[in-house]
């Protein structure tokens, strides 16, 4: 996260602390004064302090030396009070005899949604007041604005509603003193009102991150000239950024990144901003427009411009700016090759973002920095991959691009010399997919032992998994989709103990499924095996593991029954809590990955990413599987697509199939099921996708809504009758009587049953999101910056998980 607001209040709090000990120490013949001491044991009776942090404040003993207490050496008075942490209670007014109280910090406490006493605007020496996510709510009393010492305000992370009041209400003579003012998180609307702004002269950090605020920066801003830091990180400012902004000569650090500004950016927004160091502005629609031979007058550590407009060259004065380190121009309309100084420039990076753009030509950067970031993602790059210096790379994303050739000189010859075969704490991610490589994957994958992520998929490599693999043990996701690997899969893949991730299918691996998968892949929430060769009973071992969420072993040659312990995958039968190894999140540093997955149900391919966490999955079609299905099977309710189609199965549908209440997407085509339909198919009610053509199914088609809503087709070439077949079904074909009212029986417990309606609103959610997943992920790999996508997805997401 960009966030250098929280490295300020570090510091701050570190400052405050040391100032503390310091005072105190010195201290040590001093006793405080009385009417002090009375004032604070008051106001402790009046506080919560459930973890007994104030026992030393007692009848007994110097003030001076308690906890959080900081005095005048010389007269004793108490001059700071840093209470932050796990307080509650009320706040008594017995403060207002602490007369020199210039620090009061009460940050990190829950005061429950009460207001900000008012009698603090009547501590006259305040000039440090920290309030920040301490569950105040409501109003900020004017009297905070007779402060007329305070330099320093935080109200962050509370609760509060219109900027434009907060901000009259601290109009008063605290508008000239103040310097720092911090109302991050705080749910306020409304526009920064353009008169009051400029009178805050004396600003020289104002940090609104994380509201709502709404309309255009006022052009007041320009007057407030001692700034240093504008953080109006993740709000919802629009129109176009006022020129005033380029006479913040001090300004160090502009963060206006995710709003809704749009407009041209001039060489004038700049024009005296001589002290910028950090520009971040991702995530608005921005169009940069100086002139070609502009020299700006900063020079920069960040710039963050992603989703700018640019194009179609990058800024020629970028190559100047010889400190900047944290380069970000991701989706910002570049094309055409990079100019011939970027790659010697960027050895300097160690954060390069330029997905998403149009850029063609060789490997274009050169990566010196270790655990640095580089996403050169969905571009048009080609040629091979050069050696790189060491290994040690945070993130390398290469994917969605044209390299070509193989990947052994990358992966095993070092420029900077043999890699240093450390461990350290640092993971990484090497991400290759959807490139035009090929050859094997090289055996020296003991040099890149940190690797986290690997995905290799949608290329042309060819020959096995290098033994190798096996260094890889901190390696969470792997990715072989769609190339032409085959092979067993060698027996080092067991070291590999923290796979969460594992897609190795459209290849041609071949053998039987080894048994070790259940012992040493406790983690695993998601395994495709499909479209290879695998043969084989499938071994019950696999039913250890008791996090997957996801099992595909489609298009393969496996044989023998389908293993009754499949009722025991656990995570699909009971709801994961979120902080089980299977939320497909990983992250590194402060990176996250997003994991990804590409699945088949109802028919048609999904990739999921955001709500892979959200999806269960079983698919064991096109095999030579024989048997019954298992009626333990049914034991797996949180399965939403299940696919048995085109094995050899028997006997007939499981009775309780109705169990699974949560099936969108239920195949069972294709084999040789006989008998009739249970009647509890007819409560599937989320399932929009049935297939039970061609086999030996007979009778007469339960009614629900869901059943006969579907096509026919659906239950094609066997002996069924009535809706939706054109067939009317004979007096002969009557169900059993008993066996509907035992159906009608069921339904009723179900409606009783109390589970039953959240599973309703969850399958209802689910099925939303896989209509939803199926409109914005169905669109090719190549033309979409694809992780993108997933912001918009995350936060419709997010609605629906709070509207539930
Ligand atoms: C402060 O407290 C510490 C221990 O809590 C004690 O050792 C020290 O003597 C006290 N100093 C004064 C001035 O009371
Ligand atoms: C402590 O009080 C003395 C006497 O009033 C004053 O001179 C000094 O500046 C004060 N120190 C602090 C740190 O406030
Ligand atoms: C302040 O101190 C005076 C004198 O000890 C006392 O009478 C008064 O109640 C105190 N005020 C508060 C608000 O505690
Ligand atoms: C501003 O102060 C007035 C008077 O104390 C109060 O009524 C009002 O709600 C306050 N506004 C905000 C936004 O706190
Ligand atoms: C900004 O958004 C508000 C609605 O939130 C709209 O009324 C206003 O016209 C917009 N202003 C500009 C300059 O786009
Ligand atoms: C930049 O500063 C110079 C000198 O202080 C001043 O004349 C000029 O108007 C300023 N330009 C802008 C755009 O503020
Ligand atoms: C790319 O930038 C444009 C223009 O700012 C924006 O509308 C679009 O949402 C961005 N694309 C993605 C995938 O974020
Ligand atoms: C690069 O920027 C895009 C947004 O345009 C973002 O989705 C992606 O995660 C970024 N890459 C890295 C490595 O941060
Ligand atoms: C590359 O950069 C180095 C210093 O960073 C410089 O000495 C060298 O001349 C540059 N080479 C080219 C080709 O620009
Ligand atoms: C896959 O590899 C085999 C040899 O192992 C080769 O004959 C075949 O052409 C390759 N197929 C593709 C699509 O590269
Ligand atoms: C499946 O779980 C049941 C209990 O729920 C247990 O008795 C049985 O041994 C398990 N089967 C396997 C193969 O783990
Ligand atoms: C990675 O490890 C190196 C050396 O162990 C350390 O200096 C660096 O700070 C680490 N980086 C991260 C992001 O943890």
């Amino acid at each position: 996260m960009e966030n250098s607001n929280s490295v300020v209040m570090v510091f701050l709090i570190i400052f405050a602390t040391s100032s503390a000990i310091s005072f105190c120490n010195g201290n040590l013949d001093m006793l405080c004064n009385e009417n002090e001491r009375q004032a604070l044991l008051t106001f402790k009776q009046d506080l919560k302090d459930p973890m007994n942090q104030l026992s030393n404040w007692d009848e007994s003993g110097d003030c001076c030396n308690w906890t959080g207490i900081v005095c005048n050496k010389t007269t004793g008075h108490v001059l700071e009070l840093h209470l932050a942490n796990n307080l509650g209670g009320k706040i008594n007014p017995s403060l207002l005899n602490l007369t020199y109280l210039n620090y009061l910090d009460l940050t990190m406490n829950d005061f429950g949604g009460i207001q900000i006493p008012s009698f603090i605007g009547s501590l006259k020496s305040l000039i440090n007041l920290d309030l920040s996510n301490s569950g105040f709510t409501g109003i900020i009393p004017h009297q905070l604005g007779n402060l007329c010492m305070l330099k320093q305000l935080d109200l962050s992370d509370n609760n509060y509603a219109l900027v434009s009041e907060v901000l009259a209400n601290l109009s008063g003579c605290t508008v000239n003193s103040l310097e720092i003012l911090e109302l991050d998180r705080n749910q306020l609307s409304g526009q920064l009102p353009d008169e009051l702004l400029g009178q805050f002269r004396n600003l020289v950090v104002l940090s609104l991150t994380s509201n709502s605020i709404s309309d255009p920066i006022p052009e007041s801003l320009g007057k407030l000239s001692h700034l240093q830091m504008f953080d109006v990180f993740s709000n919802r400012l629009n129109g176009s950024l006022p020129e005033s902004i380029g006479q913040l000569a001090e300004l160090q650090i502009f963060y206006i990144s995710f709003n809704l500004l749009e407009g041209e950016v001039s060489d004038i927004h700049f024009a005296n901003i001589t002290s910028l160091e950090d520009l971040y502005a991702s995530g608005n629609s921005l169009t940069l427009k100086t002139s070609p031979a502009w020299l700006p007058p900063f020079q920069l550590h960040s710039l963050h411009l992603n989703s700018w407009n640019l194009g179609p060259e990058l800024p020629q004065w970028i190559q100047r700016q010889t400190v900047l380190s944290d380069l970000r121009v991701s989706n910002t309309s570049i094309s055409g090759r990079l100019p011939t100084w970027f790659k010697n420039f960027s050895a300097q990076l160690d954060f390069l973002n330029i997905s998403c753009n149009q850029l063609y030509g060789e490997f274009p950067v050169m990566i010196s920095l270790p655990y640095s970031v580089f996403d050169l993602s969905s571009n048009q790059f080609s040629g091979s991959l050069p050696p790189i210096p060491s290994t040690n790379v945070g993130i390398l994303d290469l994917s969605n691009n044209l390299f070509s050739g193989s990947i052994t000189d990358f992966m095993c010859y070092l420029n900077g010399g043999p890699n240093m075969l450390r461990k350290s704490d640092n993971s990484s991610i090497l991400s290759l997919g959807n490139n035009l490589l090929s050859g094997e994957i090289p055996n020296c994958l003991m040099n890149w032992n940190n690797l986290m992520v690997l995905h290799l998929e949608n290329n042309n490599f060819v020959g096995r998994i290098p033994s190798s693999m096996g260094y890889l043990s901190n390696l969470r996701s792997l990715h072989l989709r769609n190339n032409n690997l085959s092979g067993e899969l060698p027996s080092s893949l067991q070291n590999c103990k923290l796979l969460l991730n594992v897609d190795l299918s459209a290849n041609k691996f071949g053998g039987r499924l080894p048994q070790w998968f259940g012992a040493s892949f406790s983690n695993l929430s998601v395994l495709n095996l499909g479209s290879n060769n695998f043969h084989g009973d499938i071994p019950p071992e696999l039913c250890n593991l008791k996090y997957l969420r996801i099992l595909v072993l489609s298009h393969n040659q496996l044989s023998g029954e389908i293993p009754r312990c499949f009722g025991n995958f656990t995570a699909m039968a009971i709801l994961q809590n979120s902080s089980d190894p299977t939320s497909i999140m990983i992250s590194t540093g402060d990176w996250q990955f997003l994991e990804n997955a590409l699945l088949t149900s109802k028919g048609r391919q999904f990739e999921y990413s955001t709500l892979l966490k959200l999806v269960v999955n079983l698919d064991l079609s096109d095999n030579n599987l024989l048997g019954k299905i298992p009626e333990e099977l049914t034991r797996l309710v949180r399965l939403q697509s299940l696919n048995l189609s085109m094995n050899r199965l028997i006997g007939q549908i499981p009775s309780k199939i109705g169990d699974m209440g949560l099936l969108e997407s239920l195949d069972l085509s294709r084999n040789q099921l006989s008998g009739q339909l249970p009647p509890s198919i007819a409560s599937l009610s989320f399932l929009s996708h049935l297939n039970l053509s061609y086999n030996n199914l007979s009778g007469r088609i339960p009614t629900s809504t869901q059943l006969q809503s579907l096509d026919g087709s659906s239950f094609i070439v066997n002996q069924l009758c009535g809706p939706p077949l054109a067939q009317n079904c004979s007096e002969s074909d009557r169900m059993p009587p008993g066996v509907e009212e035992e159906e009608e029986d069921r339904e009723g417990n179900l409606l009783e049953q109390s589970g039953f309606h959240l599973s309703l609103g969850l399958g209802f959610a689910i099925g939303f999101w896989t209509v939803l997943g199926s409109l914005l992920f169905n669109t090719p790999w190549s033309i979409v910056c694809h992780r993108l996508l997933d912001i918009a997805v995350l936060k419709l997401y997010s609605i629906i998980v709070e509207y539930f």
